[in-house]
């Protein structure tokens, strides 16, 4: 289709539907290629709305209508008016009170490569419904405000037969809480399950089940301990308690995303459920327990209080993505973990924000959902509950929540719900605040400061930047958390919360005998970008003194910014100033080694791209390469007496465990061994790491180190040759590959990966362990023939065919073309325009491409 005859959909044109659903029995026969739904849906007139009589319309997408009826009543051909859509019965042949449709389809999984629906993976059939599949799957009023209760049997020769719900025997299930169709979910096939057991805060048994194939059930321990770890913290922390006698999760190869929410049926990525220490890296681990974390708390915020509309979504997802961030904090370390979550928002949402596919945490339009499914609407959504947190403080929170649960459970909400349960729990207007919502784009904060007679003067000012269709934008309400520094580090007064609700305002402090050192954004208090410049002296003050971990790295971090900026700009040499910081926190034995590793880390190659944009000037993607590679290797040089002992002192004693401390441990064992290699020319220690690891940790980042370091070949080969029937570790090698490739041969590497037996491009993970890690590689994706480009361009059409989901949003990978010179904007430009103008190219990508060339 293309994109001038795909419809826009607005959230100003909601109407509620004219049929609401009681019941829904749906029967399966399963066949690969031809299975057959029965469905008998029970429909009740929805009395609030008068402007009838009414049509019954059902949406409906590649299903063959084999029959239909009304109460019993056949309908005939003529009765039934058909597009590529869905189906609509005129008003005169539909009771407008209460009646029984039932009907049979026939779809085809075997044939259904988008993941979209009902499809199969490895011969196993699955489900994914959210955000429109279950329109694939049967006819129906597929949207999330329509909540009925349904009841499904299965008929397949598969020895394992699931649905959402309660189990009534094999094949058969009854789900008794309403949902939306978008948590539907079935899965069938010869799978084995991994069992355990949770009594709830009342006393109630839930029987927990993994269902994965034979020989993986030795991989599911960890994703068991992390839902019941999951299962206790909502109790605890929210008072949620599971509400069905079973809790099941399945694990599927084939996946667009990364997990699924339906009720009592979780369905997985298996990347984020299978873990053994030698296959699964510390970040695998902790990525499943959030991702475990995640869905479990859709279960409340998601499920019993569901989204009247799509353009709600961040009601569900930002709320769940910041339960899960709470969750991983207490399990974790706060500190480390927020500093992760900083990172990840301002790579991924920052930068969409800061380009062409800008749009709020509500978005107001879209063609396709599933390209809503953003940084933004997730990430920007979370900070801005984390916001609201702050701004009414932990015990209000807690207040609030209680009357959201209490008030919407059952419903299909809203964020003017949402926003109302805040101002009636806290008695505070939102208003303004809401503008969160509604206005995309990251606000500026400008600061700048005074001090006079005793007097600390703050002034903030806030901005934002045009973003398509928003050209002006309201002052938010931006929470600042400050600290005030004393000349020896100590804190001179309580850090104090600054509201700032104007385009200008200023905030005074009095009594100071000095003028402080603020640290100014505390945690991170507000997803905005700061501008306060402050000098090298007082950001390594701020590096050595500040009690807040957050700001304590962000001042690190400022001054690496800086300093690569300068070499990047002027031409400027690593100074001692900062070599001399970095070494003392080499040596800092008080300091969590997870932290350190963060605060040893330099800024990406895609940041540093940003930050040269923010001065006003065009990055060149050698000269940063450059630059970041030269500064790894002065802060080896200054630490060239300490690295081994780092290395050495890091190493964790006895059978593995994934749990923070030694995960951070090994992160900085990591930072060492990869300064350290910059001195060796043999890699020798890399090489002896490669050899000796019994974990994947220490594998991979070895193989990635030797890689980088041009003495890759040999350690790629063995570690192919030793996981090559395992899928998921096959997936990390193509990404470490395609990521630690130098930027010189990375497209010939690619190229030839590309054609390797085992790049079985039409899975999604492996398609983007091969595709992504390279465009994000940026020196190698940027190489200026624009050869980078037409690499991904091919693919991404070739992809589009089959996977319009995975592909749009893949097509993001492009969305920061304008930042570059004119020869590579360009280049991009006839790569963009080729898969604009790719026959039958998706909807979904036609979206997203014609937004990032602004069409
Ligand atoms: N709701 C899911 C989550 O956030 C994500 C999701 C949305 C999804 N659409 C999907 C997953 C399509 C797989 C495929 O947890
Ligand atoms: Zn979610």
């Amino acid at each position: 289709m293309r994109p001038s005859q795909a419809p826009t959909i607005r959230l100003s044109e909601y109407t509620a539907p004219a049929f609401w659903v009681d019941t829904v029995d749906l029967t399966f026969k399963l066949n690969p290629t031809a299975t057959r739904v029965i469905s008998k849906i029970t429909f009740k007139g929805n009395t609030d709305r008068t402007n009838g009589p009414h049509d019954l319309q059902l949406d409906g997408r590649n299903l063959k209508l084999i029959t239909a009826s009304i109460n019993g009543k056949p309908l005939k051909d003529d009765e039934i008016l058909q597009d590529t859509e869905g189906l609509r019965i005129p008003h005169d042949l539909v009771p407008q009170d209460n009646f029984t449709w039932e009907a049979e389809v026939e779809i085809n999984p075997e044939g259904n490569t988008a993941l979209e629906g009902l499809y199969m993976s490895n011969g196993m059939y699955c489900t994914q419904c959210e955000a429109q599949g279950f329109r694939k799957i049967t006819y129906y009023p597929d949207r999330p405000d329509v909540m009925a209760t349904f009841t499904v049997a299965i008929e397949g020769d598969s020895p394992v037969l699931l649905s959402n719900g309660n189990k009534v025997k094999h094949g058969k299930w009854h789900d008794p809480w309403p949902k939306p169709a978008y948590l539907f979910a079935l899965v069938a096939g010869d799978l084995v399950s991994y069992d355990d057991q949770f009594t709830t805060m009342s006393g109630r048994k839930v029987d927990l089940q993994i269902f994965v194939r034979e020989g993986d059930q030795d991989k599911c321990a960890y994703a068991m301990d992390a839902l019941i770890r999951s299962m206790k913290w909502d109790e605890e922390v929210y008072g949620r308690e599971y509400d069905l006698d079973l809790f099941m999760i399945v694990a599927v190869d084939d996946f667009n995303m990364g997990a699924m929410e339906n009720k009592g049926l979780n369905i997985f990525n298996s990347k984020y459920v299978l873990a053994s220490p030698e296959t699964a890296t510390d970040r695998d681990y902790e990525l499943i327990e959030g991702i475990i974390a995640h869905e479990y708390f859709h279960n409340w915020t998601g499920n019993r209080i569901t989204c009247r509309d799509w353009f709600q979504l961040c009601l569900k997802e930002g709320l769940t993505v910041f339960r899960d961030q709470q969750f991983s904090g207490d399990m974790r370390s706060h500190a480390v973990k927020r500093i992760d979550d900083v990172l990840q928002l301002r790579s991924r949402q920052f930068r969409e924000d800061a380009g062409p596919l800008a749009h709020p945490v509500r978005p107001e339009e879209y063609i396709e959902i599933n390209n809503f499914y953003t940084a933004t609407v997730y990430e920007k959504g979370a900070e801005v509950i984390g916001m609201l947190k702050l701004l009414v403080g932990d015990a209000q929170y807690d207040k609030a929540l209680t009357l959201y649960f209490d008030r919407h459970d059952g419903q299909a909400c809203t964020i003017e719900d949402w926003i109302a349960v805040f101002q009636d729990a806290t008695g505070r207007d939102l208003s303004q605040f809401k503008l969160w919502y509604s206005q995309a784009g990251t606000p500026r904060l400008k600061v700048t400061d005074s001090f006079e007679d005793g007097v600390y003067t703050l002034n903030f000012e806030q901005s934002s930047a045009p973003t398509p269709d928003q050209d002006t934008k309201n002052p938010q309400v931006i929470p600042v958390r400050t600290g005030f520094l004393n000349a020896d580090g100590s804190e001179t007064i309580s850090e104090q919360l600054f509201e700032v609700t104007k385009a200008k305002q200023s905030f005074t402090i009095d009594g100071f005998d000095a003028k402080p050192t603020p640290s100014i954004l505390r945690g991170f208090s507000a997803p905005v970008a700061l501008d306060f410049p402050q000098d090298d002296t007082t950001l390594a003050f701020l590096l050595a003194n500040d009690s807040d971990p957050f700001n304590k790295w962000e001042a690190g971090r400022t001054l690496s910014m800086n300093l690569l900026t300068r070499m990047i700009l002027k031409g400027a040499t690593p100074d001692d100033a900062f070599l001399d910081a970095m070494r003392t926190v080499v040596l800092d034995e008080n300091l969590d080694p997870a932290y350190r590793s963060l605060t040893l880390s330099l800024p990406s190659e895609d940041a540093l791209a940003q930050a040269i944009v923010d001065t006003g000037k065009t990055p060149d993607p050698d000269a940063i390469y450059k630059a970041r590679k030269a500064l790894a290797l002065a802060m080896a040089k200054k630490t060239a007496n300490d690295l081994p002992k780092l290395y050495a002192s890091m190493s964790v004693d006895g059978a593995y465990s994934p749990d923070a401390k030694a995960a951070g441990k090994r992160s900085l064992r990591t930072k060492a061994l990869s300064l350290l290699t910059k001195l060796e020319d043999d890699a020798a220690t890399a090489r002896a790491q490669f050899a000796n690891a019994d974990n994947m940790t220490e594998q991979l980042s070895a193989l990635s180190i030797l890689i980088s370091a041009g003495h890759g070949a040999d350690a790629s080969a063995a570690f192919y040759d030793q996981w090559k029937d395992d899928k998921l570790v096959i997936d990390k090698w193509f990404a470490t590959l395609a990521s630690s490739a130098v930027p010189e041969t990375a497209l010939e590497k690619v190229t030839a990966l590309s054609e390797h037996p085992e790049f079985t491009w039409t899975n999604p993970n492996r398609f983007r362990s091969l595709i992504g890690p390279f465009a994000m590689n940026p020196a190698a994706f940027h190489r200026a023939d624009g050869k980078g480009y037409k690499f991904v361009a091919d693919w991404l059409i070739k992809l589009d065919a089959k996977n319009p989901q995975t592909t749009a949003r893949m097509c993001g990978l492009f969305e920061t073309w304008r930042r570059y010179d004119d020869n590579r904007q360009a280049l991009i430009k006839a790569q963009l325009e080729r898969i604009a103008g790719a026959p039958n190219l998706s909807k979904d990508s036609s979206e997203i491409v014609g937004k990032i060339l602004g069409a």
